[in-house]
Parts: structure tokens; sequence; C-alpha cells
């Protein structure tokens, strides 16, 4: 696995000493769903009335999990969380509603991989708040309608498009959250440098934020890394450390991070299309097989960064490689 697509530990409260925010002011950027879900969930509440249940999509790490923990604070809510793989068959479902109280929230992530009789069991549950129950032997069993509380579930997916249309339709609400602006993403590091409690020059923010391809986690975990190297290098233990930009970009080279915020995943994903596919158009699984990697994962976690920056062009015939002008251009269509 490569070094900034480590696994994060969900739902906990803080994220290796960063904590996660708890409110919609504590949440930096995604001005426009903020804006929104705020006057929903002031409606819901002037109104007595559980949220309506929401949708969020985007890629991997934008705070998806964390959106949804903050409509449940905001609301007042209980929070219950279910990965969807995870529900095996219609008994995992009922089990997992027959807990749930009146305004809840249920948040469900990775919706997308709900199988589809398990998604039928949730539709009803959605959009009547009961759950059709079989009772009774083979033969003579019966179907009994159960009532559930009023309740609110919360669907999180990076893969908006393999949601059935009906499903996608029960969610009242649908957020679309994209990468992060250079601007957001700088709010983003000096939080967590503040919550670090280290000390960085604005300079070095901006450069650590240019360098987390638009998504906090990976900003997150890039600010650790940086504390890292300026801790060690740090000889008088009872001083704060301060981060300069010359330190900055010095540790994020070290752990090959460039300057334009590409890793090594990046990096090889333009080599091949550009070495083997003579910079394209190439099918997303030809380029899949080609560097080994998971065409989802391809999709998810590179791909959504590198055509923000104007690298990459998805076509109707395939990936293909944009000419850029420098510094980019040497890299990737060399003389
Ligand atoms: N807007 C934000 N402001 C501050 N911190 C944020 C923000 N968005 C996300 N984070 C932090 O980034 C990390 C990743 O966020 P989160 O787990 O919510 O992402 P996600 O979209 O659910 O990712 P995945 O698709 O992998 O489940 C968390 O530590 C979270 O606290
Ligand atoms: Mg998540």
């Amino acid at each position: 696995m490569e070094p900034n697509r480590e696994p994060e530990i969900e739902g906990q409260a803080a994220d290796h000493g960063v904590p996660r925010p708890q409110s919609l002011a504590e949440f930096n950027g995604q001005s426009a769903a903020k804006d929104n879900l705020a006057v929903y969930i002031a409606s819901a509440r002037k109104l007595q009335a559980p949220l309506d249940h929401v949708l969020f999509d985007g890629p991997p790490g934008v705070g998806k999990t964390t959106l949804a923990a903050i409509v449940a604070n905001e609301m007042g809510a209980r929070f219950h969380s279910v990965s969807a793989p995870s529900l095996k068959q219609p008994a995992d479902v009922f089990a997992m509603l027959s807990v749930i109280e009146a305004g809840d929230v249920l948040f469900m992530d990775e919706v997308h991989r709900l199988s589809t009789v398990l998604e039928e069991n949730l539709h009803e549950a959605m959009e009547d708040f009961t759950m059709s129950l079989v009772v009774g032997e083979p033969g003579s069993a019966r179907i009994v309608k159960v009532p559930l509380p009023p309740f609110t579930l919360i669907g999180a997916t990076t893969r908006r498009g393999d949601l059935s249309t009906p499903f996608r339709d029960r969610f009242g609400i649908a957020v679309h959250l994209q990468l992060y602006t250079q601007a957001e993403m700088e709010l983003v590091v000096s939080r967590a440098v503040g919550k670090l409690g280290f000390v960085m020059e604005k300079e070095a923010v901006a450069e650590v934020a240019r360098r987390s391809r638009g998504t906090p986690r990976i900003g997150l975990r890039i600010t650790r890394r940086v504390r890292d190297f300026a801790v060690a290098a740090h000889d008088d233990a009872t001083s704060a450390v301060k981060v300069t930009v010359e330190a900055a970009r010095a540790s994020l080279d070290r752990i090959g991070i460039d300057e334009d915020g590409l890793d090594a995943t990046d990096r090889r994903y333009i080599e091949v299309l550009r070495d083997r596919f003579h910079g394209g158009p190439v099918g997303l699984k030809t380029l899949a097989t080609a560097m080994g990697e998971n065409d989802k994962n391809i999709e998810d976690s590179i791909e959504p960064y590198l055509i923000m920056k104007g690298i990459v062009d998805k076509r109707p015939r395939g990936r293909v490689l944009v000419k850029k002008p420098n510094p980019l251009q040497g890299f990737l269509f060399p003389s």
C-alpha cells in the first residue's frame, strides 16, 4: 500500500492527535454544502421532525464520515454507524433497524456496496418507516409489517453512480463533496497544526496545503510527518517547534510528495500512460492491469486529483494524458 493511502480507523473522535471537527462551524471548507445542510438542520429542528435522508458522495478522505457525525451532533441525535459490506442478509438489516429510536441518525458507509436484496429491504424502511418481516413456518409463512420510529439514514459513497436510481432517489438530501481548494486546505492544515501544538510559518502551511491533493486526510497526514521531521531535528525540547517553508519543502520531498502534490502512485500512473500507451487514449481496465492496481482504486483515489490538476482527461475512448505547460511538460512528454 502506498504511504499516503493508509486506511484510517473510522468513527474515532480524533485522527492521530487531530480531533475531528464536531460542528459545522469547525468543519473547514465546502461552504456550499455546509450552508445548505445548516438550513435543512435548522428547519428539521424547528419542525421537530427528523432530517430527511442524506447522501454524501465524494472522493476518499474529504470528510463524508466526519460530516455525518456532525449532522447527528447538530440535530442532537444518537449516531449509529454501519458499513454496508458488513450487512450480509435481511436479518442483519432488521437487527440494525430494530435498535433505532425516534430521531436517531443511522450512518451507512460505502452504501454503493449494499446488495440489491438488502437495498430493497431498506427502501421500505426509508420511505414508510416500516419493515416487512416473514413470520411462521415455510408453507404457512406470512408477512408482517412492523412500524419503525422515524429516523435519518445518512449514506456515504465514493461511487454515487453505482447506486440504483430508486435507492438514490430515496435520499432527499444529496451532498456532493469536492476536493478542497488551496484556501480551504490551508484552513485544514492550520487547524491541525494548532491542535498538534506546534507552529508553522504561513508559507509552510501554504506549501503543505498545496501538496495535499485537495484532501484533508492527506493534509493531516503530511502535516504530522512534517512535524515529525521538525521535532526530530529540534534539539531544544523546551521551546516550541517552528516549521519554516524550507523545512516543510525538505520533509515533503523526503516523503516523496512533489511540488504538484503528486506521490509515487500518481507518477507511476502518468509514466504507464505516457510510456506504455503513448499518452492514451486507453481504457481504465487495461491501464489498471498494466499498473497492477485495482481499477476502482484508480478511479476513486488517483484520478480525481490528476483530472482536477488538468494532467489527465477522461474521454469517450479512454484516459488521455493532457499536454500541460511547464513545469509538468518536461515530466509528461520528455523530448
Ligand atoms: N473539512 C474538514 N476540516 C477539518 N478536518 C477535516 C475536514 N474534512 C475531513 N477532515 C479530517 O480528515 C480526515 C478524513 O475525513 P473522513 O474520514 O470524514 O473522510 P471520508 O470522506 O469519510 O473518507 P472515506 O471515503 O475514506 O471514508 C478526518 O481526520 C477528518 O477529521
Ligand atoms: Mg468515511
